[in-house]
């Protein structure tokens, strides 16, 4: 069975709600396909609008991040029960900018992984080396291993759900998009490696998304790669092109 394309946007710290609720009303009618799922990843202070402002459309909202905890102490943190009270489907895990800033390590990946699973939520789970890695040759090992630890004790019903994002670091927010060849080289070792993980079944059935940099003239090659289905586009997603990333066909 094909799998369904996932087209998901990043807007990492842009947009007030008011903002958002705009934004939204310019994209909503850009953005409709039946071939492919969309999801706009806000700010947690935008959930709440955009899923209103959503209502009755083909978008769903994520999250950009989460605690892996159920509650308490833990100031200016969100919980996954937040999340799934506001109507949130999908939430972002381990953007190589949180882990860059926030110091994110594959073993709160793979916390957050295990939590977002625990309550109905799908995980985009961020991988990507940094250019020194690609340099030295050591991307694929690199990827395999944040791949291993953010599955650690995530069952093969839940990971066929997951959703990964291959997102090389040296791509993101530079204009420099990975070549067709690359981004699917990697994405291809990212089903094998969830392939040896588990099974060929489930290999075939986990989306793995490219990221970096993704515009409306480089989507429709990208996605058209035997192991890329889709993308999380960050700053083309907050334009109209948007639109034409989604409807790249
Ligand atoms: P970019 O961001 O499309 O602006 O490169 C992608 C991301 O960080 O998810």
């Amino acid at each position: 069975m094909a799998r369904r394309k996932i087209i998901a946007g990043n807007w990492k710290m842009n947009m007030t709600p008011t903002q958002a609720v705009a934004l939204i009303e310019k994209l909503k009618p850009l953005v409709v396909t039946e071939d492919a799922d969309v999801v706009f990843c806000v700010p947690a202070i935008d959930i709440i609008p955009a899923v209103e402002a959503t209502k009755g459309t083909n978008i769903e909202i994520g999250a950009e991040n989460m605690y892996f905890e159920e509650s308490g102490a833990y100031t200016g943190e969100i919980s996954p029960a937040m999340l799934t009270d506001a109507g949130v489907k999908y939430v972002i895990i381990g953007h190589s900018e949180r882990r860059e800033y926030f110091a994110e390590t594959d073993e709160t990946v793979n916390k957050k992984v295990l939590k977002a699973f625990e309550h109905g939520l799908t995980p985009i789970i961020c991988c990507g080396e940094s250019l020194t890695q690609r340099e030295q040759g050591i991307t694929i090992d690199w990827i395999r291993q944040q791949i291993k630890i953010a599955f650690l004790n995530v069952t093969a019903e839940q990971a066929a759900k997951a959703v990964i994002a291959y997102e090389p670091i040296w791509a993101i927010g530079t204009g420099k998009v990975a070549t067709t060849e690359q981004a699917q080289e990697v994405c291809a070792a990212i089903r094998a490696c969830i392939a040896e993980i588990y099974d060929d079944a489930t290999a075939a059935a986990i989306r793995i998304q490219y990221g970096g940099s993704v515009s409306a003239a480089s989507a429709p090659e990208l996605f058209a790669q035997a192991d890329i289905d889709g993308g999380l586009v960050g700053g083309a997603s907050l334009k109209e092109d948007f639109g034409a990333i989604v409807n790249y066909k």
